[in-house]
């Protein structure tokens, strides 16, 4: 499936190596208003070529924006938007097209398209394939932001390094600010210095962000199936390289007693409803209960290195290749995908509160 979403459905169109990337979006509701210059913002923060810790390939993502936008409000047409792959060096991608990556889409994509999927940059399964979802969470944040919901990621760990999450507007600040998007001062050095290392090795390293989401007012999620928990991860699982999702006390609630894990509840100084601990990570029953939604995503480590491995030739049966892959790849993947998961984070919440009908901040 390319479309994500039952109201407001997110559409990827494009590949890494082919004309375009980008989204259309349909069931933005009419007369809204966006701020392109934000989409833009979120596009560098997604981009390569932003520091030392990321691949130093430069893409120019320009944002064209098609249809859907008319003196910056949200018309009530499919909105349409994309960047132009400009640049592009595909002769590496006809070199190894028989030697699939270990780790990498390659050889799957290879059988079930039966060798006709544009394998050039990975294809539908490059990193770039993101930038549609950055473009229509962003939309999808602004929106949630008109109503007082926000949502924000941080590096939670890399190469088994963690930082302390606090979740406070100066933390998420911070993050944004260093390189590594670590809200934990101690951790900046000790984080880069890890991802330079896998970088001198050949080799890579994985991690895991930290996403929550504020302010969501009670009641949003549609059980059973449309529950917050199955479409954050419905959505978390399709961000490229993508091994696990928990909410709040996630497989440590496994080793919890009852005692322990139920969050008891009390009346805030506003007379809200609230609980005096958060292991449910704002979530029962699938549905928000006025606590902050918490959850974290575990990336593998970037399947291309330049170590050189053992594959196959797709073309020779029984034949072995030892490969080293070129071409200029993130060390770690986690400090650009953080405003990923923000993004995507949003347009599941902003489809969720669609799907049921609320769109005020009241509770
Ligand atoms: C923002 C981002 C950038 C990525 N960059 C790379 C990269 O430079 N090299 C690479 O091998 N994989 C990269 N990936 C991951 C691959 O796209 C992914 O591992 C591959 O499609 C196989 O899918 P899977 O890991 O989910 O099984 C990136 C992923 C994201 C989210």
């Amino acid at each position: 499936m390319n479309t994500f979403g039952t109201v407001f459905r997110t559409t990827l169109i494009g590949s890494s190596h082919g004309n375009l990337v980008g989204v259309i979006i349909e069931g933005i509701p009419p007369n809204l208003e966006i701020d392109i210059s934000n989409i833009e913002t979120f596009l560098a923060r997604r981009a390569p070529g932003q520091s030392k810790v990321t691949t130093r390939r430069k893409e120019k993502d320009k944002l064209i924006v098609e249809a859907g936008l008319f003196k910056q409000r949200t018309t009530g047409e499919p909105f349409v938007a994309f960047v132009r792959n400009s640049d592009v060096d595909s002769s590496y991608y006809e070199e190894i097209k028989d030697t699939p990556r270990p780790g990498h889409a390659d050889y799957p994509a290879f059988v079930k398209f039966e060798g006709a999927n544009d394998y050039r940059g990975g294809g539908r399964f490059s990193g770039r394939m993101t930038i549609g979802l950055v473009i229509a969470g962003t939309i999808a944040k602004q929106l949630l932001k008109q109503v007082g919901i926000d949502v924000r990621a941080y590096t939670k760990e890399i190469a088994g390094l963690e930082s302390e999450v606090i979740n406070t507007t100066e933390d998420y600040i911070y993050s944004e600010q260093n390189i590594v998007r670590v809200p934990d001062n101690e951790m900046i050095e000790s984080v880069t210095n890890a991802i330079m290392k896998a970088r001198k090795d050949g080799d890579s390293v994985g991690g895991i962000v930290e996403c929550t989401i504020n302010n969501l007012p009670v009641g949003v999620g549609e059980p059973i199936f449309d529950s917050i928990e199955s479409k954050l991860s419905h959505i978390m699982f399709s961000i490229p390289a993508v091994k696990g999702v928990e909410f709040g006390s996630g497989f440590n609630a496994a080793r919890m007693k009852g005692s322990e894990h139920n969050d008891e509840y009390f009346y805030n100084e506003s007379q809200q409803i609230r609980t005096k601990t958060n292991n449910a990570g704002g979530i029962l029953g699938g549905i928000s209960n006025g606590m902050p939604v918490v959850f974290r995503v575990a990336f593998k480590p970037t399947s291309s290195i330049p170590k050189i491995q053992t594959t196959v030739n797709l073309q020779e049966k029984g034949k072995l290749e030892s490969l080293k892959v070129r071409g200029r790849h993130d060390p770690c993947i986690v400090p650009r995908a953080v405003p990923v998961v923000e993004c995507c984070a949003a347009i599941a919440i902003y489809d969720l509160m669609l799907q049921g009908g609320i769109t005020t901040h009241a509770d």
